[in-house]
């Protein structure tokens, strides 16, 4: 478990980035760090691993406050996938910087071989592992930069807006992936983020962030129940999220709760009609295959 008690920072230039956060992970848990541009999620996930130290507050991991870790004892256990994969792929070849990290951890060549393979196999990238980094696409640089992290095995992956850049279908089996480990390796997740569509298909918490201040800590229901904190924040509800309060508003349709996803608006759908005797459908139908990135529950 990782948690921030009162953390504060500031930058040298005098810019406070983060205002007393207070941010509990728990273990096992996928986590949705969410807020605008400039709100601290990428100042606080670098807490979260040490690469930087609040200017006042404490961080703790498991109850040891990080000051009393060494650096590698805390990248053994916590590793983290840059926003921009520039800044962190460095080596020659894909496979090279793959290996880069578990070759670190001192693990004996055939399980660094074993681990590279997997995780390359696992983000959709093992015929890329002989190629030259600089020959990658963005997307490419993406994939190899969080197979990096996953060959290192550790409990906590923290992940600063790994959607950004890639399309639809690579966003939508990254965030497969990432649900995956989370659940079978139980491997806990922190993603930074302003995508709010992926929030409810993913997440079982949401952190909100807010001009360096964490403002709420709940569930992605109960986060996106309150569609006026959401928009003060900068950030917008989910599309579908946002059709249905208008059909409420506008159209005076019954809807008992927000869904948050398609799946969910889907079965409020179908109630609905239900509840109207004259539209009631002879049956449901399996969804239509639109070849689009599924959007399950
Ligand atoms: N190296 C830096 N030096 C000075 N200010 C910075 C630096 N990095 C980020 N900031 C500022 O800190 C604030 C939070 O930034 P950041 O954590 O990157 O937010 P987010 O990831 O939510 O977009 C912003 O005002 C940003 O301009
Ligand atoms: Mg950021």
């Amino acid at each position: 478990m990782i948690k921030t008690e009162n953390v504060s920072f500031r930058y040298p230039d005098g810019t406070v980035a983060l205002n007393k956060v207070n941010l509990e992970v728990r273990d096992g848990e996928f986590l949705a760090l969410i807020g605008a541009n400039g709100s601290g999620k990428t100042t606080l996930l670098r807490q979260l691993i040490g690469l930087l130290k609040p200017s006042s507050g404490k961080v703790f991991l498991n109850s040891t406050e990080f000051r009393h870790f060494k650096d590698e004892e805390v990248f053994r256990r916590v590793g983290m996938v840059f926003q921009d994969p520039n800044d962190q792929l460095f080596a020659a070849t894909v496979e090279q910087d793959v290996a880069f990290g578990a070759v670190n951890l001192g693990l004996k060549p055939e399980e660094v071989t074993r681990r590279v393979g997997e995780a390359l196999k696992m983000v959709g990238a093992a015929e890329l592992a002989g190629k030259a980094l600089h020959t990658l696409s963005f997307g490419q640089k993406r994939r190899v930069a969080i197979a990096g992290v996953l060959a290192m095995e550790t409990e906590v992956i923290l992940l600063d807006e790994p959607t950004g850049g890639l399309d639809p279908c690579g966003a939508s089996s990254i965030m497969h992936l990432l649900r995956k480990l989370n659940q079978w390796r139980k491997t806990t997740m922190v993603m930074a983020t302003h995508d709010v569509d992926l929030v409810p298909l993913f997440c079982d918490r949401v952190a909100v962030m807010s001009e360096g201040w964490l403002i709420r800590e709940e569930t992605p229901t109960e986060v996106f129940a309150n569609a006026g904190m959401v928009r003060e924040a900068g950030l917008r509800l989910p599309r579908i999220a946002h059709l249905i309060e208008i059909l409420k508003k506008e159209d005076g349709m019954d809807f008992s709760n927000i869904p948050l996803t398609i799946g969910n608006a889907r079965r409020e759908f179908v109630r609905l009609m239900e509840s109207q005797p004259q539209t009631k459908p002879e049956s449901i139908s399996p969804p239509v295959t639109t070849g689009e990135p599924s959007d399950g529950s």
